[in-house]
């Protein structure tokens, strides 16, 4: 099976920590089993904003942004040009080494 590395950064200053991902899983899934907090209001559907975070490296081997999550996005707290839906960012065979930057939680998300 492919694995790949995910490095999750926090902008809330706790230190990063890396973890295997398996090709098929999203961001949000590793995050999830590895109790990282990272809020998924629509259960990971690209429902809603809530699962944001940005992605600093390897971004050219996840899937293409869609319409809607893009929608979504503009309505993330402080959307960047490298922000994505940590559930949408599902790792491809082959896929290069993640790093992500993980918002603060304590938002109220929508
Ligand atoms: S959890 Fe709702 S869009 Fe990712």
């Amino acid at each position: 099976m492919n694995t790949i590395n995910i490095t999750f950064q926090f902008q809330d200053g706790q230190p990063a920590q890396t973890h295997v991902a398996a090709e098929g899983e999203s961001v949000l899934d590793v995050a999830l089993n590895n109790d990282i907090q990272l809020q998924h209001n629509c259960g990971g559907v690209c429902g809603c904003s809530t699962c944001h975070i940005y992605v600093l490296q390897g971004d050219d081997e996840l899937p293409e942004i869609s319409d809607k999550e893009e929608d979504f996005i503009d309505r993330a707290v402080n959307p960047r040009i490298n922000s994505r839906l940590a559930c949408q960012c599902v790792v491809q065979a082959g896929g290069n080494d993640l790093v992500v930057l993980m918002p603060p939680q304590d938002f109220l998300g929508h």
